[in-house]
């Protein structure tokens, strides 16, 4: 509430300011302006109807001679006056949000490609050369199409800056696109840590951690994206194991689900588990050891704790095998291991 009142001293007219993020994207000046004209005319025609209304029931009500009874029963005039304008008025409505539709589902053969991939609860896009991230960079000034599917239910990308929105549906691509004109603020205002991109949502309702399906668009300036690319696609070979595993279980869906303070998620906390035997909901128990995390990663449901219920996803060819081995180094060190510094057999 306190984010919206600044924004609406910052930014009082126009009026989309207030419900809209400052614009970022080449495409989102015409949205803007057929929401403000949409907006503008039911404004000037509500005003208009209601002090009429009010203007002729205390001007007329009380005149002598007063009935309930109509005088006049027909004006062919007025009646085409009030037909023909508001008909101009909703074909031109109908006429830009069609053309407005069509562009933003046609994107330009040159479109820079990023699959999108939805989750219960969250996002990856992964890029040409198959790397995988969380959050969604992009390089400014060139066109970048999203090709869009889900692995479970129904989700929905919406990037407000973008103007953009579209559903992510099981077992087909939708596709979406955009060119981002401006780098993302570095600071929100809200004096919290989410600085630096531009917030992407999930935006139909998927089921408990819904509102946690959170991402950043981050904005390249010209000329650096592909090097970012190339370094952000390595990061794993040069990071510690557990700390790789750390930053994959906040990346790539794992804290949606698992705590690790010992709290009870929709998943067991990682909190202390490895080494301990646990009951499943056979009857039988397993020790937690690599063969069992590993296990629990690829094929989730084959066996579940006691006490949960089988909704992980598969992460079977999402993660690579250093990154399920970081994971479970990760897993490790929450109960006391001793981690490596580094990965043994780095080339
Ligand atoms: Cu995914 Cu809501």
């Amino acid at each position: 509430l306190l984010n919206s009142a600044n924004s609406l001293t910052a930014t009082a007219l126009p009026l989309a300011g207030f419900w809209f993020r400052e614009a970022a994207s080449e495409n989102a000046g015409d949205v803007d302006f057929l929401f403000n004209a949409i907006l503008w005319i039911c404004v000037f025609f509500f005003v208009l109807i209601v002090a009429m209304m009010v203007v002729f029931t205390a001007r007329y009500y009380a005149r002598p001679g007063h009935s309930a009874e109509h005088t006049a029963h027909h004006n062919n005039a007025l009646e085409a006056t009030w037909s023909i304008i508001p008909l101009f008025i909703v074909m031109w409505i109908f006429g830009a949000g069609y053309w407005g539709y069509m562009n933003l589902r046609t994107p330009p053969d040159s479109a820079y490609e990023v699959q999108v991939i939805g989750k219960k609860w969250n996002w990856s896009f992964v890029y040409p050369n198959g790397y995988i991230d969380a959050n969604l960079h992009v390089p400014i000034d060139e066109p970048v199409k999203l090709v869009m599917t889900s692995d479970d239910v129904i989700h929905s990308v919406f990037i407000p800056a973008f103007r953009v929105k579209m559903d992510v549906v099981p077992g087909r691509y939708s596709k979406v696109w955009f060119t981002a004109n401006k780098m993302a603020p570095t600071d929100d205002g809200s004096g919290g840590e989410d600085m630096g991109g531009f917030d992407l949502f999930c935006t139909e309702y998927c089921g408990q951690q819904h509102s946690s399906m959170l991402a950043k668009v981050i904005v390249h300036e010209s000329g650096t994206f592909q090097d970012w690319l190339v370094e952000a696609s390595n990061w794993i070979d040069k990071t510690p194991p557990a700390v790789a595993g750390e930053r994959l279980y906040k990346e790539r869906g794992c804290a949606a689900c698992h705590s690790i303070d010992g709290s009870t998620k929709a998943g067991p906390t990682w909190k202390g588990i490895y080494g301990t035997e646990e009951p499943l909901v056979s009857g039988e128990s397993v020790t937690v050891d690599e063969n069992y995390i590993r296990e629990s990663i690829l094929n989730p449901n084959a066996k579940v704790r006691a006490g949960f219920k089988p909704v992980m996803p598969s992460y079977q060819g999402q993660l690579k095998e250093r990154e399920i081995d970081a994971i479970i180094w990760y897993i490790k060190s929450l109960s006391g291991e001793q981690a490596p510094d580094a990965w043994p057999d780095l080339p």
